[in-house]
């Protein structure tokens, strides 16, 4: 065993998972029920049993009023029907059609390295030594076991649960509920923290007090959503991001699920996350098992800022498996702004040869290049090259481009199906439809039915050769519509309640195969922009479009959410032109280039078409992504000032981990007559280093060259002047030896 980061007390029966500033610690009652004692701040040392509530203590109470005691039991994996009216992990119904269950401790062992999870992403060791305490629990009558899994990931501060339910008995079972992690926690005026948004207006952040009772964002779309995210945290009154306890919770899963908070008069909150059991059934045979996502576990004394570093570094270092995670990403230009469907190869090459010239790396060429599809309503199942419609083969184009020195990247959205596509018309019943409904469209298409195999490999086929035959470098796999009209032709009628979870698996198994049999390929996620972008796709893309909304303003929220809780490295962000397609807004090309540096960088449109200043700036840009991407990408992210506080201007930083070097991004949003500027403190710096201002963009009360002491830009600060609407300045330190 590596660090003891897992023990356990035999005399108290305390299991303490530690990792480098938190602790967890759970403990049993006298039945066996294995129940929560703390999660927070290190504590190194414990003195006996002390499971939350002293009611749970109470001798009287546990005999004679078991329902008392059982709504009150801080449940590790809470279950349903004998007592805890909360909601709980778990509801399993018997042939009787009953279904009460109670877990008790059967037997734990704790070994190195992680569970498996078949099918679904999760955490993997990486260079580190990880441990895992499999705790096992049982209910006799239901014959069912229970294994949970928290593996602890001592250096991100990250503790990652599931569970796997396993029918030992000779009875069906039906899951109906199966969640991934809950924990409960003593209430103190406590406030959620979680992502809302739309298509085009992404991962908002809301904060509120908790109210009694219950507080869930959810998705029943068959995607995480553009409307809420699988992520959520619970923070003390008044934490900001240097100060206050935070408790994250984020579910490494991209389908339909729930996270949940419930709050109750007794003075006890549940914090609950796993898949949204509104759209879940599941058929447990005999000897089968089933196995939840995985949720992932955080806990900061020092903010909210510090819970976002912990699941950055967690991210980067146990989720993200691609190997363009270190890897600098070639500067892209996608022609969807562009063009949209109206092109033929010469129009793209003339786009991509324009972009070559300035420095660009990478063409991708959007939708419409394939079956019968020059309009959002046809075409979809057909990966068939319309080489009519291009004028050459795409293998001839892909050449012409590749010998600009460009890769070649292409868009799909495997997932759909036109009714107006021969795939269609030769297989409606591919189509996930209702018997006897028409069924909903959303843009003019329908979902294909992913938890069959036969489907998917059709699919994966045409893929094959067209990425194959024509050498391609990038793949954008977009999704556009919602999951409804839940039916597929061929699960058995018990069944197709496990029908969005199937789905879920068979995307996976699909995106796993296109990088196992391609491993080089970049894969970029999208939904719409930013729909299913969560910590269970950048386990198969290291990087996710992330909205359709390119105007560098509306961005700032998209990517300050995002960031919250994934990577920067994970958001795909691009320049496009002005007045912008989505909102109209003009902004100076310096901004959207400062903004997209924030993410994965590229173009979304045809350079030939910006002014000649505009034109100019392009290799400038490009080279301040090559300079900055490392930094961005791997380093240590502060929010220094939000917009969202309706405060006039946005500021991040960007700090080297060796704290050599450090990224100031100032972005004036609505400037205001009279204010002059602001003093910003930086964060994360070396207190006793000198550092030199090496590079400064835009207007600023510094020159290039000025030095300043570390605990001088902390604690007295910048003075940032006021700019003009929408306009920006970037700050470079470099600490002088
Ligand atoms: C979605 C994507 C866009 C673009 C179009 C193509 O909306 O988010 O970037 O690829 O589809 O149809």
């Amino acid at each position: 065993m590596g660090q003891n980061t897992i023990s356990f007390d035999e005399k108290e029966k305390i299991f303490l998972l530690s990792t480098e500033d938190t602790s967890y610690m759970m403990g049993f009652s006298p039945e066996g029920f294995l129940g929560h004692i703390y999660y927070g701040k290190k504590v190194n040392h414990v003195g006996g049993q002390r499971l939350l509530h002293g009611a749970v203590n109470n001798e009287v109470w546990r005999y004679r009023d078991g329902i008392t005691y059982r709504s009150i039991f801080p449940y590790e994996y809470p279950t349903g029907g004998v007592g805890d009216f909360r909601n709980s992990c778990l509801e399993i119904e018997n042939e009787s059609g009953q279904n009460t269950c109670e877990l008790v401790y059967e037997s734990h062992r704790i070994f190195e390295g992680v569970p498996e999870l078949p099918g679904l992403p999760h955490a993997f060791r990486g260079k580190d030594m990880i441990n895992t305490l499999e705790i096992t629990l049982a209910d006799k009558v239901l014959d069912i076991k229970v294994q949970l899994f928290y593996s602890v990931f001592e250096k991100e501060n990250v503790i990652t649960r599931s569970a796997r339910i396993t029918n030992c008995g000779k009875e069906k079972l039906i899951i109906t509920r199966a969640m991934s992690a809950s924990f409960d926690m003593d209430d103190r005026d406590y406030e959620m923290l979680s992502l809302h948004g739309s298509w085009g207006s992404e991962r908002r952040i809301q904060r509120k007090k908790l109210a009694f009772g219950s507080q869930m964002v959810s998705s029943k779309r068959g995607v995480t959503s553009h409307m809420h995210s699988p992520f959520m945290a619970v923070v003390s009154s008044g934490a900001d991001q240097d100060m206050g306890d935070v408790y994250g919770m984020s579910l490494v899963y991209s389908g339909n699920f729930q996270a949940e908070v419930y709050k109750e008069m007794i003075g006890n909150i549940r914090m609950i996350t796993g898949i949204n059991p509104d759209t879940f059934k599941w058929h447990l045979e005999p000897g089968a098992t089933f196995v939840t996502p995985e949720a992932d576990l955080t806990f900061s004394a020092e903010g909210i800022g510090k819970m976002t570093r912990n699941y950055h570094d967690f991210y980067r270092n146990h989720i993200i498996r691609s190997p363009y995670k270190e890897k600098e990403r070639p500067v892209l230009l996608n022609n969807w702004e562009a063009t949209y469907m109206d092109f033929d190869a010469d129009k793209l090459y003339a786009i991509a040869k324009k972009a070559s010239e300035c420095g660009v790396e990478m063409f991708v060429m959007d939708d419409g290049w394939f079956g019968k599809r020059d309009s959002d309503n046809s075409g979809l199942g057909d990966w068939i090259v319309n080489e009519k419609k291009l004028g050459c083969s795409l293998k001839e184009l892909v050449d012409k481009v590749k010998n600009l020195g460009m890769k070649f990247g292409i868009w799909f959205e495997p997932e759909m199906i036109s009714e107006d596509s021969d795939l269609y018309r030769a297989h409606p019943d591919y189509a996930i439809r209702v018997k006897g409904r028409k069924g909903t469209l959303g843009r003019e298409q329908m979902v294909l039915d992913y938890s069959r195999k036969e489907v998917r490999d059709t699919i994966y086929k045409m893929m094959y050769d067209v990425i194959k035959n024509a050498g391609i470098d990038y793949v954008k796999w977009d999704m556009n519509r919602y999951l409804t009209d839940l039916g597929s032709a061929e699960l058995p009628a018990d069944r197709q309640g496990e029908l969005s979870h199937r789905f879920m698996l068979g995307v996976y198994e699909l995106q796993d195969r296109l990088i196992t049999d391609f491993p080089e390929l970049l894969l970029e996620n999208c939904s719409s922009g930013g729909g299913r972008f969560d910590a269970g796709m950048i386990y198969y893309s290291p990087q996710i479009w992330c909205s359709d909304d390119t105007d560098a303003i509306e961005r700032l929220h998209i990517q300050e959410g995002t960031a919250l809780f994934l990577p920067m490295s994970t958001m795909g962000a691009h320049i496009s032109k002005c007045p912008n397609e989505q909102v109209g807004r003009n902004t100076p090309i310096e901004t959207r280039c400062n903004v997209a540096l924030a993410g994965t960088f590229g173009y979304e449109l045809n350079i030939d078409e910006l002014s000649e200043e505009e034109k100019s700036a392009v290799p400038r840009h490009i080279e301040r992504y090559k300079k900055y991407h490392g930094l961005v990408s791997n380093g240590d992210y502060y929010r220094l000032n939000s917009w969202n506080d309706k405060k006039s201007f946005d500021m991040w930083e960007n700090v080297s981990k060796d704290s050599k070097e450090a990224l100031v991004t100032y972005i004036q949003v609505l400037c205001h007559p009279g204010v002059e500027g602001s003093r910003v403190m930086l964060k994360g710096l070396d207190p006793h280093a000198r550092y030199e201002l090496e590079e400064v963009t835009g207007h600023s009360s510094y020159k290039k060259g000025q030095f300043f002491w570390g605990d001088e830009l902390m604690n007295i600060g910048l003075w940032i002047p006021q700019l003009r609407d929408f306009e920006s300045c970037l700050y470079h330190f470099i600490k002088s030896e």
